[in-house]
């Protein structure tokens, strides 16, 4: 995927993540549609504001006839509760699922047209290394963020056929207001956008952009008590 003369369509383009790939592809020379829900919240210099919650099937719609050129959709928007699935709220674990799977999968759907007439161009899907472990305080977002991992490989495979490049990036923590509250090393996402971009440009389709990403990644082989040891 040549980003330079592209036409993306970032979620979330406001803050964190996604505000980082916007910029970037401004630089790289595209043409970036910033989907956020407030569009009075995007304040990326040379990126087109476009109204767009994931989890509202008009919105997306909307948001989907006002961008026909892109070549690029980047799925990035994402929740975090906290909910635990033992004893969290379902509605907080349904919002992470409504977010990371079916908003990926709505955008992924209206997008999808325009992409296969825009030349099959890409769809990069931003994961995480959640999509492989899970933990006691994560396991409502983990669940959403392994369903989001299935429907990146699903999409690659149904896609194929209409040239689409889908990506999948996996990280652990990223300095982000998701996650603010958390005191551990954590990634510049300035430095993880710079990278995935460039993996995507090369045609990767799975991006591990930290060890950790790498080494859950690893483990995955050792199946789940590998993954989730239990002292004896
Ligand atoms: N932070 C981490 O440690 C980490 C690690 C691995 C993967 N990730 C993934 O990285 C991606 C970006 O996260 P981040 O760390 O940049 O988080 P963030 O700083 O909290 O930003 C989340 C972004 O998603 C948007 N968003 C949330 N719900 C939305 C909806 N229904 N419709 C449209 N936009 C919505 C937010 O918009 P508003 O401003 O309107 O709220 C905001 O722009 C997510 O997919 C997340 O799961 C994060």
């Amino acid at each position: 995927m040549k980003l330079e003369g592209s036409t993306a369509f970032v979620t979330g383009a406001n803050r964190g993540l996604g505000r980082r790939f916007a910029e970037q592809l401004v630089t790289r020379g595209a043409t970036v549609y910033g989907g956020v829900r407030n569009v009075a919240s995007l304040d990326v210099p040379g990126v087109i504001p476009v109204r767009i919650d994931v989890t509202d099937p008009a919105s997306v719609a909307a948001a989907s006839d006002a961008a026909q050129d892109v070549s690029l959709l980047i799925n990035n928007a994402g929740s975090y509760t906290g909910a635990s699935v033992s004893d969290g709220s379902l509605e907080d674990i349904r919002l992470e699922m409504e977010t990371h799977y079916f908003g990926t999968l709505a955008v992924t759907r209206a997008f999808a047209p325009h992409l296969a007439a825009n030349g099959g161009g890409a769809i990069l899907n931003v994961l995480s290394v959640l999509s492989w472990l899970t933990f006691p305080g994560y396991s409502g977002y983990a669940a959403a963020k392994a369903a989001q991992w299935s429907l990146t490989n699903a999409l690659r495979l149904e896609l194929a056929a209409q040239g689409t490049q889908v990506a999948g990036l996996h990280v652990g923590y990223l300095d982000t207001d998701m996650v603010a509250s958390v005191d551990a090393p954590k990634s510049d996402p300035a430095v993880i956008a710079a990278l995935a971009l460039d993996a995507l440009e090369q045609g990767a389709v799975e991006i591990l952009a930290d060890q950790d990403a790498q080494r859950t990644q690893a483990d995955l082989a050792g199946g789940v008590t590998k993954l989730f040891p239990v002292d004896a």
